[in-house]
């Protein structure tokens, strides 16, 4: 502990999880505030950077979702501003938002991601690769998750059932980012492992969401009630120390700070697959880590508090 600190909290900008990140920062202040922190919401828009000069905090807490705030863009600007920052850094940021990137860096790290081809909108475009789409279908399968490569809480995700729906599915993940990634659909549990630290990250009890529907889409993340949430999941022991392990490694892969969030789906032969790694979680009423913090005997102020004192430039 280092004592009381004049924190900025970065919330909002304009991603299209600006709503979520305005409820995470929310409940970050609240925290802030109760720790005993001096804290300066600041809601990121084009005078960001004049703000914080004013302001001068002595770290600033990223509460930010998506696009500019989770992709390394606020990040750097915080190494430029040499502003002390939670979280991870610009690169690992970086890569962690790119979901084709970040399915690359697992591959290489041995850690099984579901098959998936992944193109540039350019490519549709310029190269004609809608031509390549029965192949893709016989490679991977039906049904194919259409996803955009940079984006957050399922927005522009589509489960694609038949051959039809995968032009539409195509359209809408690309009007989200230009980069789009057609995944086979795993069956399965939706296993979440939250992950804080940096030195020494520890993997936090495994949270389930029990999905009344077929995939964690945004309605059932922040609709109250919706998804039941049960933490620790109901794994057996080794199962459970598989997804442990196998989030550190996602984290370690990446070189994450802080915390993280690794979503994985654990499918009927208890096979462990990795959909992504959020280098910034979501700290809402019904996001997982405040439920993760529960089943590990952690307050959500506790965690907030060691986010805090990992605070730190470069990486
Ligand atoms: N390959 C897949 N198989 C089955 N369901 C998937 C797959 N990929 C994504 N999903 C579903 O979509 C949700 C969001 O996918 P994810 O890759 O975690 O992206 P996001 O960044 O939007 O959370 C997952 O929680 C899961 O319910
Ligand atoms: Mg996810």
């Amino acid at each position: 502990m280092s004592g009381p600190r004049r924190v900025a909290v970065l919330k909002g900008g304009r991603s299209m999880e600006r709503e979520v990140s305005l409820r995470s920062g929310a409940n970050v202040e609240a925290a802030l505030r109760r720790l005993g922190h001096e804290v300066i919401p600041v809601d990121a828009d084009p005078s960001l950077v004049r703000t914080l000069r004013a302001e001068r905090p002595d770290v600033v807490f990223v509460a930010m979702h998506g696009k500019g705030g989770e992709d390394g863009t606020v990040q750097e600007l915080l190494e430029i501003l040499d502003i002390p920052y939670t979280g991870s850094g610009v690169q690992a940021c970086a890569r962690a938002m790119d979901k084709v990137m970040a399915k690359a860096v697992f591959a290489n790290a041995g850690i099984a991601t579901p098959p998936a081809f992944a193109f540039g909108e350019s490519a549709f475009r310029e190269l004609g690769a809608a031509d390549a789409l029965m192949e893709i279908e016989t490679r991977l399968g039906l049904p194919l998750v259409v996803k955009p490569a940079k984006q957050g809480s399922a927005l522009g995700i589509t489960v694609a059932r038949e051959p039809n729906d995968v032009p539409r599915a195509l359209m809408t993940a690309l009007s989200f980012d230009d980069h789009v990634l057609l995944e086979r659909f795993v069956r399965g549990r939706e296993i979440a492992v939250t992950v804080l630290g940096t030195d020494d990250p520890e993997a936090l009890p495994a949270v389930e969401a029990v999905l009344s529907g077929d995939f964690y889409d945004f309605e059932a993340r922040y609709t109250p009630g919706m998804t039941e949430l049960v933490a620790p999941a109901d794994l057996r022991p080794e199962l459970a120390d598989e997804v442990a392990q196998t989030a550190l490694a996602c984290y370690a892969a990446l070189g994450c700070r802080g915390f993280g969030r690794v979503d994985m789906i654990v499918d009927a032969d208890e096979q462990v697959w990795v959909l992504e790694i959020n280098p910034i979680p979501g700290m809402t009423d019904t996001s997982l880590l405040p439920k993760a913090a529960t089943a590990a005997g952690l307050s959500f102020d506790e965690v907030i508090e060691r986010v805090l004192a990992d605070a730190s430039l470069g990486g």
